[in-house]
């Protein structure tokens, strides 16, 4: 009897979730990780430009380039099997108008097998947001706190935190429905917000530092693991510390071969015993 396979998620199957079951997010950056995230149940696996930040130890994500995601979501479809894969379309890559949009996620969807991109922004890349829709790659939003442009927020800083900014962007968010996204994240907003947000549109919000009333949650897969050094965001919940672990592993590693309890026997390879002879003559104490 054949066991039932999970079907492969799609951007309208997101956009269908919302009202009917939350959404789990987590970002992921190469083959080994996107296996483990994919096979444990998460709905969508983000590519995020965070990978300048939490595997290329850069201190933003602006050095980011086309090319670093290419390679990455690569990898990252490569090994995914049910979950919707979304890739960041990097800083600069999408903000010079519709024909550099179109441009570079056509490299990014031919190169990788990548369908859908994420976008960070309102009301100024509603065009772009509407020729990609429009081309076929699925498209998902990124309000509120949006690191690409957080030297313009002075820093990695909470937004719509008045009631005039809030209102905005719900107006943001209610435009990035209506050019065709099928999901939308919220970054470091008060909870009330995302959750006004949340009740006045009809596409799945995924919250990050937004509280428990959007429609689905995201968290950076190597913060949420305690892989990261440094300052940990608020929101951050850790559901393990491998950083404790692989640093255990390690010095245990390094110990045994300081003190020649590595390898042992059973990690080696023998050699027939007759090319061994020719090797060393009858004298075993050599082999
Ligand atoms: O780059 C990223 O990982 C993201 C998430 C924080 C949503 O954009």
């Amino acid at each position: 009897m054949s066991v039932p396979v999970k079907p492969r998620s799609s951007a309208l199957a997101i956009r269908q979730a919302k009202g009917q079951r939350k959404i789990a997010m987590l970002t992921a950056y190469d083959f080994p990780f996107a296996s483990l995230v994919d096979g444990n149940g998460v709905d969508i696996v983000l590519v995020g430009d965070s990978l300048g930040m939490v595997v290329l130890g850069e201190a933003d994500t602006l050095s980011v380039t086309l090319d670093d995601m290419i390679r990455h979501t690569k990898a990252v479809v490569g090994a995914v099997q049910h979950s919707l894969v979304v890739a960041d379309m990097p800083f600069m890559t999408y903000e010079a108008g519709v024909e550099a949009a179109l441009a570079n996620a056509a490299r990014l969807a031919q190169a990788t097998g990548v369908r859908a991109v994420k976008l960070e922004g309102g009301a100024h890349i509603l065009p772009q947001v509407r020729a990609l829709v429009q081309s076929g790659i699925a498209v998902m939003g990124h309000l509120g706190l949006t690191p690409q442009r957080a030297a313009i927020f002075g820093g990695f800083k909470v937004q719509g935190r008045t009631a005039a900014s809030a209102k905005a962007m719900l107006a943001d968010a209610k435009a990035l429905e209506e050019a065709g996204c099928f999901a939308l994240v919220l970054e470091a907003v008060p909870s009330v917000v995302a959750e006004y947000i949340t009740q006045r549109i009809g596409i799945p919000t995924i919250g990050i530092g937004a509280g428990a009333g959007c429609d689905g949650q995201v968290l950076v897969l190597h913060d949420m693991l305690g892989l990261t050094s440094g300052h940990i965001p608020k929101f951050v919940k850790q559901y393990a510390n491998l950083k404790d672990q692989v640093a255990q592993a390690v010095s245990a590693y390094v110990a045994d071969v300081q003190q020649g309890q590595f390898p042992a026997e059973e990690h080696g390879f023998a050699m027939p015993e007759a090319e061994r002879t020719l090797l060393l003559g009858n004298d075993k104490k050599k082999g």
